[in-house]
């Protein structure tokens, strides 16, 4: 006999049973349906809602449930539909019929409510040490590569030259806003629906700061309807993850690239490559290939989730069983995509002379060629023209702006001197852009300073 049973005249539909239960995914959550069934327990000791007894002989049944689910022992079945069902039937078969006095003034509505918001908690918690210590290991590269000069891109088409450090630290700084926003989140997530009841709140006289207050929450949700009927929490942390994805997904693109012999900037350690069963010569970069294809699957929950939302009416419907898959299931991507790329990133090899060679052999000195005229007095617009006429004439004979002579260079201004052969080598217009978050080796490295401090305050450095 169900749980619920007492209405009904006949034994539920087998596939309806296999069909609507959770349990397969849902015992992920025992733990934290355990933790909050202890603070509810003891709240309904403490206002006297139970008996001290019963509800000292209910928690510890409670732990003895939780040990045996936790070791295997514990036998969970789909008969029983969900998580929280499965605790109940468990903790009546450990204690008697005294465990039938748990689910007073609760409902499994703000109880599944509550478990997901414990959950995600220490998912976020999780998420953010895991972060640190990409932005830890993206530090290091940058830190060893303040010299190193490479091509900068737009439209991947060689631009400007920059510091392989500052395209490091762009990173750096994507992952710390990702981390801001999950601490943001934490302000909605860290709130108790437990008192909601099964929509209109309960006729117990129950405390739900107590209870709150037991389990860390900063608070409860104001509307017990609303408590028990928005996921947005869940929403919020898959967006904030298809965010990360998004900006592991661009960094993986580029080690892609990297690695190929077009680019050959980068060597990913053995260690984190893989060879082809045909091609004994291939080293591929399956772990960043991989990490950006799990992107589609985090956008996948994200759309799944507001998706299933986007309909139903107040308060709690059984669709809303579709929150836990979809969560789970972008906080494991997640969490083995970044525990993966700290190492990945600490150990990858950079090839500081073929940055440079790709750097000397192209015209990403040209912009410095027109900043330089315009330093002589030359209105921008007509500096663009006249070096767009020497990059034009270069192209033709084959050669690049510092294999002119400076009779050359004059032939197109007399405003050039000799001072341009220093201007135009990479390491002279790398530092030239020294201003805040530019790519002067100064600057990068007050980012470093600045990125180190954000976080050391966070105390996430020692990861
Ligand atoms: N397994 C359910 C879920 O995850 C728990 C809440 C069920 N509530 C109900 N009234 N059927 O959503």
């Amino acid at each position: 006999m169900k749980l619920w049973g007492g209405r009904f005249t006949k034994p539920t539909n087998q596939l309806m049973d296999e069909y609507t239960a959770s349990i397969t995914f849902d015992k992920k959550l025992a733990k934290y349906d355990i933790q909050g069934s202890l603070a509810h327990v003891e709240m309904l000791k403490v206002c006297g809602i139970i008996p001290a007894a019963d509800a000292d002989k209910i928690a510890e049944g409670l732990q003895i449930v939780l040990e045996k689910i936790e070791s295997g022992e514990a036998e969970l079945s789909e008969e029983h539909e969900d998580i929280h069902m499965n605790v109940e039937k468990l903790l009546i078969e450990e204690v008697g019929a005294v465990g039938g006095k748990l689910h007073t003034g609760r409902s499994r509505n703000d109880q599944v409510a509550l478990d997901m918001r414990l959950y995600l908690r220490d998912a976020i918690g999780t998420t953010i040490q895991l972060l640190a210590a990409v932005q830890k290991s993206l530090i290091n590269q940058a830190k060893a590569n303040l010299d190193t000069v490479m091509p900068g891109y737009t439209h991947l088409q060689r631009a400007q030259p920059v510091l392989f450090g500052h395209h490091m630290m762009a990173y750096v700084f994507m992952f710390q806003r990702d981390t801001e926003r999950l601490m943001d989140s934490l302000k909605r997530v860290n709130k108790s629906p437990l008192g909601a009841g099964a929509l209109a709140g309960t006729t117990f006289p129950i405390d739900r700061q107590f209870v709150a207050d037991k389990l860390g929450f900063d608070g409860i949700c104001e509307n017990s309807l609303d408590a028990v009927s928005d996921r947005d929490f869940v929403v919020e942390f898959l967006a904030n993850a298809s965010l990360i994805s998004t900006h592991l997904s661009r960094l993986c693109e580029e080690l892609v690239q990297w690695s190929s012999a077009e680019f050959n900037f980068v060597e990913l350690d053995d260690s984190f490559t893989t060879g082809s069963s045909m091609m004994p010569q291939k080293k591929n970069p399956d772990v960043a290939e991989l990490v950006r294809g799990k992107t589609g699957r985090v956008y996948g929950h994200l759309i799944g989730m507001l998706t299933t939302l986007k309909g139903l009416p107040l308060a709690y419907n059984k669709d809303m069983q579709e929150d836990k898959e979809g969560m789970f299931d972008t906080f494991e991507t997640l969490k083995g995509a970044l525990a993966l790329f700290a190492p990945m990133i600490d150990t990858m090899h950079v090839k500081k002379e073929n940055m440079y060679a790709a750097v000397k052999n192209d015209f990403s000195n040209a912009t410095d060629l027109a900043d330089y005229l315009v330093g002589k007095g030359m209105p921008f617009r007509e500096s663009h023209a006249v070096v767009g006429q020497v990059v034009l004439n270069c192209i033709n004979n084959g050669k690049y702006l510092l294999d002119l002579t400076l009779d050359e260079f004059q032939s197109f201004s007399e405003l050039i001197e000799s001072d341009i052969f220093d201007v135009l080598t990479p390491e002279t217009v790398v530092n030239a852009r020294d201003v805040a978050g530019g790519t002067a080796k100064r600057r990068v490295e007050e980012q470093i300073k600045q990125a180190e401090q954000v976080l050391d305050s966070a105390g996430l450095s020692e990861l």
